[in-house]
């Protein structure tokens, strides 16, 4: 599960650029699902069909849905000494791109550099450039075009139970539905496992894929924020307490009957679990449960330290955790005969 986890996370992502994570998740899942698919804006649709398919009727559609895309930056302008100015993909900080080192999809690497300021607060994007090592424009046009995107280079870290990398936000939350489509089995409705472009941007693969699957009931998974750390905002989830199961975020109320059924499975299995209920930030969910004329939806997230810097932090008792809740959840569901969600 580490090795899955180190490739996703170092993969090349950005929103609107997410082939090579794509390509590695469709080859971790071939074998187990029944039939695999990427809609026109690229996000990749796994469905796992039911053993004994509900008679009478089509089966239902359960949606699951982890977004692949990672923040990054876009090349704008290009200046005539070859440095880059950016424009930021996805909710990124300045501050955070100090000292870092980027990427672009053909292995060129910059790092970034400032304007001189007079105080640290001045900081913002405009103030910034990127140096690709090149001397002129015409160098720095050999290996960058504007419109090019990069992603911060930074190399995954085994620190025991825990781990951390760039873009735990949403690898982690990948290959916890990897795990899934290899282990789940669905009995009576048909589980269609997403994963999505563009949530960074504002959701906006899944609005795509859930209007084109047009589920009965869609379940999001992804990282949530932290309350552990020396002087903190309070909030309930901590690193190692377990899944988190979403009441509320910024773009969605979590479904009481989803939300319900996650603790039911969470306290049948012995699942340690913790609710969360988080002020700013949303999830696919938000785009998924508002599809056509409504879809009862919910959020597993996966507490992470950290969230939108190079350095996120999750542990790995908590990715276990997500994991069997949702594969005991999409299980619950495809068993349903009628009551319930379904
Ligand atoms: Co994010
Ligand atoms: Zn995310």
């Amino acid at each position: 599960m580490k090795d899955l986890v180190k490739r996703l996370t170092e993969a090349y992502g950005p929103s609107g650029s997410e082939d090579k994570v794509r390509e590695i998740i469709k080859a971790e899942v071939e074998k187990f699902a029944d039939e695999i698919r990427v809609d026109s804006l690229g996000n990749l649709i796994c469905r796992v069909a039911p053993k004994s398919p509900a008679d009478g009727s089509d089966p239902k559609r359960i949606m699951v849905a982890a977004h692949m895309d990672e923040i990054g930056v876009l090349v704008s302008y290009i200046d005539d000494k070859g440095f880059l100015r950016f424009s930021p993909v996805g909710g990124l900080s300045p501050y955070v791109l100090l000292g870092q080192k980027v990427i672009f999809e053909n292995g060129t690497v910059g790092v970034f550099g400032t304007e001189k300021l007079e105080d640290m607060k001045s900081l913002a994007f405009d103030k910034m450039f990127i140096d690709i090592g090149a001397s002129s424009k015409d160098e720095a046009e050999k290996k960058v075009r504007v419109g090019d995107s990069a992603v911060i280079l930074r190399e995954f870290s085994d620190l025991g139970d825990r781990v951390t990398s760039k873009t735990m936000d949403n690898r982690i939350s990948c290959a916890v539905v990897i795990e899934a489509i290899k282990s789940v089995r669905p009995e009576r409705h048909e589980a269609y496992f997403v994963f999505t472009v563009q949530e960074e941007l504002g959701l906006r693969g899944a609005k795509a894929a859930a209007y084109g699957i047009n589920p009965d009931v869609g379940i999001a998974v992804d990282v949530t924020t932290w309350g552990d750390t020396p002087e903190c905002a309070p909030f309930n989830v901590v690193l190692g307490k377990g899944v988190a199961i979403k009441a509320k975020d910024s773009s969605v109320i979590a479904h009481p009957k989803v939300k319900n059924l996650m603790i039911d499975v969470a306290e049948k299995k012995g699942i340690l679990y913790q609710m969360e209920v988080l002020e700013r930030g949303g999830t696919d969910a938000g785009a998924i449960h508002l599809t056509r004329e409504g879809v009862p939806s919910g959020t597993i997230s996966i507490p992470c330290r950290y969230v939108h810097t190079p350095c996120e932090m999750v542990d790995m008792r908590d990715v276990d955790a997500a994991t069997r809740l949702l594969v005991g959840v999409v299980e619950e569901l495809a068993s349903s005969s009628g009551g319930g969600i379904l």
